[in-house]
């Protein structure tokens, strides 16, 4: 298939809270290609939750209220009734949420949930299925996995619920994952694990990923571009090579200098994320910006290409002439 899976076009969340609309993704465009991964990051509040669930038309709107584009195969999901979009989700686009105790339905067993959602991609009986479910769990690190799917989601602990999360999510092999923070809560030993499985699943069946992260070490591990949001904007996306090792826009620069060291995680950096209620004119980097001038508080920039796929939200991109 030529062209991108997914195709997100200046889209915009917006929240009436009594401050004032509060614009929480203003006007995010991001692409995903098949068999690619692409890493979503950025500081908390940044807007990454909000873009994933929009693109999914998770968004209850009154309150919230989205626009823009979001184009998956062609078709802009945000113009699909309901009725079509649930059958998108959990088929062709899957998503693991950040808050597995949230996702997964305290009422029915774990296993029975995979089978579930299992039945909705694949043929065959229920004794077919209910292996199938067990492998999963097993292929996500879960000991005892037979045994384990007669368990309801309580007696599983926030990590091992997580992982089943993400079982769900690989199970019926989407076509597009969206990830949201899927490994932050869990050890390194089962991380690296999620990390080979979603790998496999790319290599072997061409699914797309949009993975979130906080963990830019992570980023630097699984993904092949990387989009950074700040404070509801995308301010750069690039391929991973170019990302980390020659970054164009002053905020992924800060970013990447304020990281510790071996863990990757982003801490926060000094100033202030400014507020998502009126936020600063112009680029809203700029009263953390150390190459801010006139033009940068006057009037938002535009993303535009600084090479190739290399794409900056910045009036005065790093290392250009
Ligand atoms: N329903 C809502 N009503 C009003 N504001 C909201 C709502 N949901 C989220 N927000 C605000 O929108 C902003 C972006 O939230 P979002 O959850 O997308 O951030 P995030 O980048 O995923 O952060 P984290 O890394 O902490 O998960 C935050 O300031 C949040 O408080
Ligand atoms: S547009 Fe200006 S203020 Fe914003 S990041 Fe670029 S140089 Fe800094
Ligand atoms: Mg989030």
């Amino acid at each position: 298939m030529t062209g991108p899976v997914l195709e997100v076009r200046e889209l915009v969340v917006e929240f009436l809270s009594e401050d004032g609309p509060l614009r929480a993704v203003d006007g995010v465009s991001l692409s995903i290609g098949r068999g690619e991964i692409v890493g979503l990051v950025g500081e908390s509040g940044a807007g990454k939750t909000l873009t994933s669930e929009a693109i999914l038309g998770l968004i209850r709107c009154p309150p919230g209220r989205v626009r823009g584009e979001v184009r998956f195969r062609g078709r802009n999901l945000l113009a699909l009734p309901e009725r079509e979009m649930a059958r998108i989700r959990g088929k062709e686009i899957a998503m693991i949420f950040q808050n597995p105790a949230a996702s997964l339905n305290p009422v029915f067993r774990v296993g029975d949930q995979l089978v579930e959602a299992l039945g909705l991609h694949l043929e065959g009986g229920r004794g077919t299925l209910r292996r199938r479910a067990v492998e999963i769990l097993a292929r996500v690190g879960i000991p005892a996995a037979a045994r384990r799917a007669h368990d309801y989601p309580h007696q599983f602990s926030g990590g091992m619920a997580q992982r089943v999360m993400i079982g769900m999510g690989v199970a019926c092999v989407p076509r597009l994952l969206i990830a949201d923070e899927p490994t932050t809560a869990l050890d390194v030993t089962i991380q690296a694990q999620i990390l080979r499985l979603l790998r496999e699943l790319v290599k072997e069946r061409g699914v797309s990923v949009l993975f979130t992260t906080h963990d830019l070490g992570t980023a630097h591990e699984i993904c092949d571009r990387v989009v950074v949001m700040y404070a509801g904007q995308e301010m750069e996306s690039a391929p991973s090579d170019d990302f980390f090792h020659r970054p164009a826009h002053p905020y992924t620069r800060r970013l990447l200098e304020s990281l510790p060291g071996a863990d990757g995680e982003i801490r926060d950096i000094p100033g202030e994320v400014p507020s998502l209620i009126g936020p600063p004119p112009g680029c809203r980097f700029h009263p953390r910006c150390d190459f801010a001038t006139a033009e940068c508080r006057a009037r938002r920039p535009d993303a535009h290409a600084v090479e190739g796929e290399h794409r900056v939200r910045c009036y005065h991109p790093l290392g250009a002439p």
